[in-house]
């Protein structure tokens, strides 16, 4: 499909907007005080990458319960803010899961999931919210 994302620079927070396309980083980590919009500017990233190329996203924090109202709401805002959903994005609450008309895919999942991230192939990006949360190290 065809269609372009026009993203003004004015709807993002400034001082991350440099980081939109910038995707050299193997990690990138964003400290911060409460509300400085990390998860939001975050979210809005992985979106505009899911639109632009084919990409499988994990989207997880610790625990599975806190996903619903925190990741995947902020996700459907967005979408829902740049016209993407519904008409061209899908979005199954069920299982947490967005589809995109090019193939990505953002799929959700507590860290206390064991089961459900045995499973998980073919991932290109990995979103930690709230990473401190995280007990042990996720890179051995
Ligand atoms: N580009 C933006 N446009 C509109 N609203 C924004 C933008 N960035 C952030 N906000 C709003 O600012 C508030 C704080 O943003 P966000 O939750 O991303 O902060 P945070 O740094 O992740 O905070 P915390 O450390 O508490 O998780 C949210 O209500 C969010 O909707
Ligand atoms: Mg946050």
């Amino acid at each position: 499909m065809a269609v372009t994302l026009k993203l003004d620079k004015s709807i993002f927070v400034p001082k991350y907007y440099p980081l939109l396309f910038n995707y050299s980083h193997r990690w990138e980590i964003y400290m911060g005080s409460a509300g400085s919009a990390k998860s939001y500017f975050i979210t809005q990233k992985i979106i505009a990458r899911c639109w632009n190329e084919p990409i499988k996203v994990l989207v997880c924090r610790r625990t599975a319960t806190t996903i619903r109202n925190t990741c995947f709401s902020l996700f459907k805002d967005i979408l829902t803010k740049w016209r993407l959903y519904p008409q061209y994005v899908k979005i199954r609450e069920t299982d947490f899961n967005i589809k995109f008309p090019n193939g990505s895919e953002i799929i959700f999942s507590g860290l206390d999931e064991e089961t459900k991230l045995l499973s998980l192939n073919n991932i290109g990006c990995i979103f930690i919210e709230e990473a401190f949360e995280v007990p042990k190290p996720i890179v051995e």
